[in-house]
């Protein structure tokens, strides 16, 4: 307990709407990570929809950040799409959440 108190301590753990993330700490200083529900996922295991809609609109939103940004991103159309100005990494990896099936998937790293 007394290591993850150090480590947690000078932390702020938030639960809110992203936006609400972004009005709050965007400043120079601030380097957003974003790992935001993937387009092509199973959006019944996350409490609320992140439809297309959504990903638009957090696209416009780092386009304005006065800070730095990274996101990850399972390999989409609509997110290589909306990204199509940025350098894009492609990381292949083991699906984490499913082991016994091994599935090999493209993980996208996203900056400006
Ligand atoms: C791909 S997961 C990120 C998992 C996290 N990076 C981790 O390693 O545990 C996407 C996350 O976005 C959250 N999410 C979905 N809609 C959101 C919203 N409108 N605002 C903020 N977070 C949201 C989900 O609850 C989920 O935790």
């Amino acid at each position: 307990m007394r290591a993850v108190a150090r480590r947690l301590s000078g932390v702020t753990i938030e639960h809110l709407p992203w936006q609400r993330v972004f009005d709050l700490y965007d400043v120079p200083e601030t380097t957003f990570f974003c790992d935001p529900p993937y387009a092509d996922g199973d959006q019944s295991i996350y409490d609320h929809a992140f439809a297309e809609v959504d990903h638009r609109a957090l696209r416009e939103r780092l386009r304005a950040v006065k800070g730095g940004w990274i996101a990850t991103y399972g390999d989409h159309p609509l997110i290589r799409d909306l990204y199509a100005d940025c350098r894009i990494e492609e990381v292949r990896r083991v699906r984490a959440i499913n082991q016994a099936a091994r599935r090999e998937y493209v993980e996208l790293i996203i900056t400006p």
